[in-house]
């Protein structure tokens, strides 16, 4: 049976009454070898074709592998593809999943763009050789899904949070929904230039969000509100222009997010977290930052 909520008032339980899952403990990482922008599938690549610093990107990304390991997560990387240059975003590629009885799940994305398609296969060994269980969507009757790029796991709870619009259609939904058994709260996204969910929500802890409240309709607003206790809500600058959303909080305590974001950092240390500033200045010219370039896994 498949649960999908769009509106408050199709919520039929409290979070205090859904199943707890267990926080990842794995990290998954693309090296940014092949990164680069070489064609234009999101509004913040416009003008920055050919525009990365290798150099500076290779940097960046290892400052970020070497906090997640100082996090203690199990870092496992991987050698990007060439002709991928996206590939170092591999929050997209997959949706994994833990059951109640500690079995391993994924479902695969479709990705939106040509251009990335040919990311998965990769992506869906690592799971492979992990002993996942591969879950594929049917590719003719779904156009896209971009897996944790818009379907983002509640902390510790059964629950997902999908966004559509852009990169995944609403449809896809009802199908993880029934395959994962979980719940899925809907939310549509209406500013092209907030194209995943993960670049305008970030779950902090199981009280906590992170939002840039315009990327999103009265109705979605309506049910952050009601399931989160404690909202942050981030300026059109940090949101956009720095990626404030796109931050990661693995362990529902220490933020990791791009450096610069003055106004939320505040916002969050007054909440009691620890916040981790990172340079991914070369990774923004693409569209992505914290969160999409690393995918947690069990
Ligand atoms: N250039 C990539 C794209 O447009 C960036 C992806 C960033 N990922 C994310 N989940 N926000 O697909």
């Amino acid at each position: 049976m498949s649960t999908v909520i769009t509106s408050v008032n199709q919520l039929n339980f409290k979070l205090s009454e859904l199943e707890s899952m267990p926080a990842p403990e794995k990290v998954l990482l693309v090296k940014p070898t092949y990164f680069s922008v070489e064609y234009v599938i999101n509004p913040h690549m416009e003008g920055n074709i050919g525009d990365v610093d290798k150099l500076a990107a290779q940097n960046e990304w290892e400052h970020l592998r070497a906090a997640y390991e100082e996090l203690g997560l199990y870092v496992h990387v991987i050698e990007g593809q060439r002709g991928y240059p996206d590939m170092v975003f591999c929050a997209n590629q997959s949706l994994p999943n833990i059951t109640k009885d500690g079995k391993k799940e994924v479902i695969m994305s479709v990705m939106n763009s040509d251009q990335r398609k040919g990311e998965v296969p990769t992506i869906q060994k690592v799971y492979e050789d992990s002993s996942y269980e591969i879950v594929h969507l049917d590719g003719n009757r779904f156009s896209s899904f971009e897996g944790m790029g818009d379907a983002i796991w509640h902390f510790k709870k059964r629950l997902l949070w999908g966004g559509y619009g852009y990169r995944s259609s609403k449809e896809v939904y009802d199908v993880i929904s029934e395959t994962f058994n979980t719940p899925v709260i809907a939310l549509e996204l209406i500013d092209e230039r907030f194209y995943h969910l993960d670049t305008c929500l970030c779950i902090l802890d199981s009280d906590t969000a992170l939002i840039y409240p315009k990327a999103f309709t009265d109705e979605g607003l309506e049910l952050i509100h009601t399931l989160f206790t404690n909202v942050i809500e981030a300026s059109k600058y940090e949101a956009e222009k720095l990626f404030a959303c796109n931050a990661t909080c693995p362990d529902g305590k220490n933020v990791f997010i791009q450096q610069g974001c003055v106004d939320v950092n505040h916002k969050l240390k007054e909440s009691g977290f620890k916040v981790h500033e990172f340079s991914t200045y070369q990774f923004l010219k693409s569209g992505g930052s914290v969160f999409c370039m690393k995918m947690l896994l069990w």
